[in-house]
């Protein structure tokens, strides 16, 4: 940012006020109509995530959750929140989890460290570690150890989202895709996972299933 101080915060947003006027004199009034956004985006809090510059998107095109470690617990009043908002107000045509190389938050949970209030939040990354653990550890270099784990929270956290009531109605409905992608701040690249969720599905519905198709 080549700004710092707070009133250049203030000078530069009136700078972009003029300049979406000058584009569209109707841009504000539009937006304030309401938004349609087709994306629910789930990614980390991490400030060289920014949502809106990766997808080349703008004001009212992604509806955003971020938190540390881009998770969706199950009991995560917050995430589960948004989810439901998206997928049954909204209703959104694709959730995309977006994890990120050199996350903080993931590096913390491959770490033995006392993280303090942060413990219970990172342990769901932990838990990842966990079910993956032996294909971790046969990774023997840790920085691809690492980015391995990045790529299996992001996987992770796609099958939570799933085993939740609103998305599993909707993928019956047919009406929502889900996504797994890594936003690479090494190169800018943004990586497509290629999440296979009637894999997915065909493996864990038989636990999680909350509908009978029937
Ligand atoms: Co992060």
């Amino acid at each position: 940012m080549a700004y710092v101080k707070i009133k250049d915060i203030f000078l530069h947003n009136q700078l972009w006020v003029a300049r979406q006027l000058k584009k569209d004199p109707k841009y504000f009034k539009n937006l304030a109509l309401g938004q349609k956004p087709q994306y629910l985006f789930i990614g980390c809090s991490d400030s060289r995530v920014s949502t809106e510059v990766l997808m080349n998107a703008e004001p009212g095109d992604v509806f955003i959750h971020r938190n540390i470690g881009n998770v969706v617990p199950s009991n995560d009043l917050n995430s589960l929140s948004v989810i439901s908002y998206a997928v049954n107000h909204i209703r959104v045509k694709h959730i995309v989890v977006c994890g990120h190389y050199n996350c903080g938050g993931v590096k913390a949970a491959m770490t033995v460290s006392d993280a303090g209030l942060l413990n219970p939040w990172l342990r769901h990354i932990r838990d990842v570690y966990r079910l993956h653990k032996a294909q971790l550890n046969a990774i023997e270099c840790l920085d691809e150890r690492y980015d391995k784990l990045v790529e299996l929270n992001v996987i992770e956290q796609c099958i939570n989202i799933i085993k939740t009531r609103d998305v599993q109605k909707a993928l019956l409905e047919k009406r929502l895709n889900i996504h797994a992608w890594v936003f690479d701040v090494r190169t800018g690249n943004l990586i497509d996972l290629k999440l296979n969720v009637k894999k997915i599905m065909k493996e864990i519905m038989d636990i999680y299933n909350l509908f009978d198709e029937e």
